[in-house]
């Protein structure tokens, strides 16, 4: 069986403008997508950019625009979707060439939020230690990959390339409800601020995309949530 690529194409020094191109993809039974793609460049056209790494649904890099919804290219599987198939960058973000995104300004604002334990107390000699049930408290934050899936389906961080992003949001929950993190005042008041929480308008893609199922719609309300018991102590039960 053969399937038709559509693939979005761009190459900044060509003076061209983006286009796209199709392929025809044979004896496509079994494929992924990103196999798909790796077919065309082993043997139509060796000059399409991508990005991948491991194959597996695990390093993220190749989160693309796949007929109309963000998902991994590896984790993809040609037989499910409709023909043509029709593959796009990750948005918000500048197209280097063909599939390729510049991830500078999503990771830029990822590190604006400080994405790294800042412990408690002093450092042990050993280990930071933490009970099964503490960390249990993370398991619904910590598979992120940083895909970038997520960013690209959120027409906030279209409109605004300084709001943090779900991506980043995520995170910040991730740490204050690690039980070895102490920076949780430090963190609410960061994601308070203008270009944090009360931007997310609650739209939903972020969840809907994501391809670890994780929430980070969820988290961003609890952190809404948990500003706003601090700020008001009447309203003190949300802060859970
Ligand atoms: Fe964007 Fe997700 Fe909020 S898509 S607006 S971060 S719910």
């Amino acid at each position: 069986m053969a399937v038709t690529f559509k693939v979005f194409r761009y190459d900044p020094d060509d003076g061209r403008g983006p286009y796209f191109q199709d392929y025809e993809v044979q004896n496509v039974t079994g494929m992924t997508v990103l196999e798909g793609i790796f077919w065309i460049m082993e043997n139509l056209d060796p000059t399409l950019a991508f990005r991948c790494a491991c194959r597996a649904a695990i390093c993220g890099s190749d989160a693309m625009h796949i007929n109309g919804q963000y998902r991994l290219a590896c984790k993809t599987q040609i037989d499910r979707l409709q023909a043509p198939i029709t593959i796009r960058p990750l948005a918000h973000l500048p197209v280097q060439k063909d599939l390729v995104v510049d991830m500078q300004p999503f990771f830029d604002n990822y590190k604006l939020i400080k994405p790294y334990l800042i412990p408690k107390e002093k450092a042990p000699e050993k280990e930071y230690l933490q009970s099964p049930e503490d960390r249990k408290k993370i398991d619904h934050h910590i598979d992120c990959i940083l895909c970038g899936s997520c960013y690209g389906s959120c027409p906030v961080a279209y409109g605004d390339p300084k709001y943090y992003g779900p991506h980043a949001l995520l995170k910040v929950l991730r740490f204050i409800d690690d039980s070895r993190d102490g920076a949780d005042k430090e963190r609410l008041a960061m994601v308070a601020s203008e270009f944090g929480v009360f931007r997310c308008h609650t739209i939903f893609n972020c969840k809907e995309v994501c391809p670890k199922d994780l929430n980070p719609t969820g988290a961003i309300s609890r952190l809404k949530n948990k500003i706003l018991a601090e700020k008001f102590p009447i309203l003190k039960f949300l802060a859970r």
